[in-house]
């Protein structure tokens, strides 16, 4: 499937167009919907992301637009993130499991949970949805309301929509941050760097 992207990345070697052409859009459809095949789809490309000694530790709550549910993960986000993010489709809360129920601590929780997301998005991608993260969030709020236990972590919120057409009234503040150029750093200052400042 070839996806149609004028925000493609401009890399210095070819990468898979799934990952080139994915971005984090904060224009959402507000009336956009994903089916519940989408859903599974984007859930199961997460559960089936890697982790360390595949103990998976990675919870999901998801959160539909247009439900209770919802509007309590947009209440806990912060003022930057609230406008775009109630237009998304879904909310997803990521809670990464730091102690195992008798007590073992799982180093690797935050690693882990973030490559499962890294597979929700390219698959998100590779369904023609989008999905901006969001790390400001109110997580002890998020997990007092959700009630996530102690040995639990709140991490991240993830916004999962439909990118706005052009036609579709976005705010267009919006609309301009989305239109800066994507950067990177240079390979050279993150591959076998001599320099660590
Ligand atoms: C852990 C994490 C937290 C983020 N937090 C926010 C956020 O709170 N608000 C926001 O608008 N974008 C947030 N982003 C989106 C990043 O700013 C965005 O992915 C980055 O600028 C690169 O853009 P690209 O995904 O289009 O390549 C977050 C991304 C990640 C991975």
């Amino acid at each position: 499937m070839t996806i149609v992207s004028d925000r493609r990345a401009d890399t210095d070697a070819p990468i898979h167009d799934l990952l080139a052409e994915r971005w984090s859009p904060r224009s959402y459809d507000p009336s956009g919907q994903i089916d519940e095949t989408e859903l599974a789809s984007l859930l199961e490309a997460a559960r089936w992301a890697p982790s360390s000694m595949n103990l998976q530790p990675r919870r999901f709550i998801v959160a539909r637009r247009g439900t209770e549910e919802f509007d309590a993960v947009v209440a806990r986000l912060s003022s930057g993130n609230v406008g775009w993010a109630s237009h998304a489709s879904v909310l997803i809360v990521t809670v990464a499991e730091l102690r195992t129920a008798d007590g073992q601590e799982i180093g690797s929780a935050a690693y882990d949970l973030g490559q499962s997301i890294a597979h929700l998005s390219v698959q998100a991608h590779a369904l023609g949805l989008h999905v901006r993260q969001m790390g400001g969030i109110d997580a002890a709020a998020l997990a007092e309301r959700f009630g996530v236990p102690e040995r639990f972590r709140v991490t991240t919120v993830v916004a999962v929509g439909r990118h706005a057409a052009e036609d579709v009234d976005v705010d267009p503040g919006h609309r301009d941050r989305d239109a800066a150029p994507r950067s990177r750093k240079p390979l050279a200052e993150l591959v076998n760097p001599s320099d660590w400042s």
